[in-house]
């Protein structure tokens, strides 16, 4: 289903015709690529508030009715039903795998978890206070160092390596950060563990005890991850596509997501929640901070607190609250006033007219971190374990990009502000 619109000139009275092509779901598009050669303007619209920046079949949302679909399948029965692998089968493939396809996929991924001895030596050299995600932003960028025999993008045997390359080596290339940030051995993945039970192995075991597994600490982490797999073209994601486009090598592109995704206002909000948290301290002291949050003079925000897309809820923040409170009942104590405090703090924000007026409510990181933590996950690093996650969502976008025959360098324009022509002024005379 197309509409057409007429744009017109009212100077000159020139017009020309737009068309806006619809997709599967959501709302239609505007190709107004016909506006530059028609009429020798551009669009403008910072922040992409308004412009779908690609085509795709991946990941479609609807913030309005709180919708989040996986190639077709609800968030919700993927994380009552799936686990992290196949999801990321499903992201990168585009259906759901049979049996066979799941288990060759599963021992794929399984038996590229190892990474190159040489790769890990990078970790002596950061300093002991590192942030993790410094760290893994630049080991991940150095893998393009390593990993020559399959960076032809334009083969499909390629990609498809570099893939479950990624997926499978970053939970490595994070446990090492962690364990450097402890000063602890690294601990080399095992191979007859599944892939969250390995993330915690290589997490917590220390090569002087052996350590158990919790079943219950694995699902949460699963279920994190598979809630954090993809959510269409946002900063880090489209990020990893706008570095991709130019052709640059994959794990490059990759880095560059890991980076975008750093910041607080995307995947280092969950992190900056349990600052904010206990910085407020106690349900008393509630009031107060959001006076704070509502001056604007202060720049302070509720953090897990609002979405450009969502405006009704998050589905992936009511899934993660159910499952905050079996991890807490199971390993918690520590964090339950914190818990017990966010709890707090979204009940008095959901009915007060600043949020409600805007549109705000709690989004996945505002619970994320409280079982991140009650897992015994430090604050540095929740945003990484979100990049972990996210990976298996870059590497789809990545996929659907490069294969695309169209596909061409992303380049925005701008509006210029700047000073107009003028001639250079030699220095004894300034
Ligand atoms: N606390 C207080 N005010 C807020 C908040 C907040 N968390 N979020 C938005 N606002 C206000 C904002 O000040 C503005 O008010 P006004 O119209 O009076 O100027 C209005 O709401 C619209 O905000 P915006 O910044 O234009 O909205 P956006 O779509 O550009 O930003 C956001 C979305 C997620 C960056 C923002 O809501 C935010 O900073 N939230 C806190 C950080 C956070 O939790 N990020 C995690 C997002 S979910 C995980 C992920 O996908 O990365």
């Amino acid at each position: 289903m197309s509409t057409k619109y007429e744009l017109k000139d009212l100077a000159t009275g020139k017009t020309s015709t737009l068309e806006a092509r619809g997709g599967t779901l959501g709302p239609q598009v505007l190709d107004i690529a016909p506006i530059v050669k028609d009429h020798g303007v551009f669009t403008f619209d910072p922040g992409f508030m308004a412009t779908a920046s690609t085509e795709s079949r991946i990941t479609y949302i609807d913030g309005d009715a709180g919708v989040l679909l996986y190639r077709g399948y609800p968030v919700e029965q993927l994380a009552e039903k799936s686990s992290f692998v196949e999801v990321a089968y499903l992201l990168i493939y585009g259906s759901l795998p049979s049996k066979a396809q799941l288990e060759a996929f599963r021992n794929s991924i399984t038996r590229h978890t190892m990474v190159n001895e040489h790769l890990l030596r990078f970790f002596q050299g950061f300093r002991y206070d590192a942030h993790p995600m410094a760290m893994v932003s630049a080991v991940v960028a150095s893998m393009a160092a390593f990993y020559h025999d399959s960076t032809d993008i334009n083969e499909p045997r390629h990609r498809e390596i570099f893939a479950h390359r990624i997926v499978a080596k970053l939970p490595t290339i994070a446990a090492a950060a962690y364990k450097h940030l402890l000063a602890q051995p690294f601990v080399y993945p095992r191979n007859d563990l599944r892939y969250c039970s390995n993330i915690l192995n290589m997490f917590f075991a220390v090569p002087c005890e052996p350590y158990s597994i919790d079943p219950i600490a694995a699902e949460a982490l699963d279920l994190l991850l598979i809630l954090h797999a993809d959510h269409e073209q946002n900063a880090s994601t489209s990020t990893v596509r706008l570095a991709g486009s130019t052709g640059a090598n994959p794990y490059a592109a990759i880095s560059a997501g890991v980076s975008a995704l750093w910041g607080p206002a995307h995947g280092g909000a969950n992190e900056a929640v349990l600052d904010m948290l206990e910085s407020i301290g106690s349900v008393a002291n509630i009031d107060a901070f959001l006076a704070r949050v509502k001056d604007k003079r202060d720049h302070v925000r509720l953090m897990g607190f609002g979405h450009r897309v969502y405006k009704n809820f998050d589905p992936r923040a009511k899934i993660i609250r159910a499952m905050c409170y079996r991890v807490l009942e199971k390993f918690g104590h520590a964090e339950t006033p914190l818990f017990e405090l966010a709890l707090r703090l979204e009940e008095i924000a959901l009915k007060d007219e600043y949020f409600v007026s805007r549109k705000l409510y709690p989004n996945v990181d505002f619970y994320s971190g409280i079982i991140y933590s009650a897992l015994g996950i430090p604050r540095s690093m929740f945003t990484v374990m979100f990049a972990i996650a996210r990976t298996a969502g870059w590497v789809a976008h990545w996929q659907e990009m490069v294969s695309d025959p169209h596909m061409r360098i992303g380049r925005p324009r701008q509006l210029y502000t700047g000073p107009t022509q003028r001639d250079y002024v030699p220095l004894d005379r300034r």
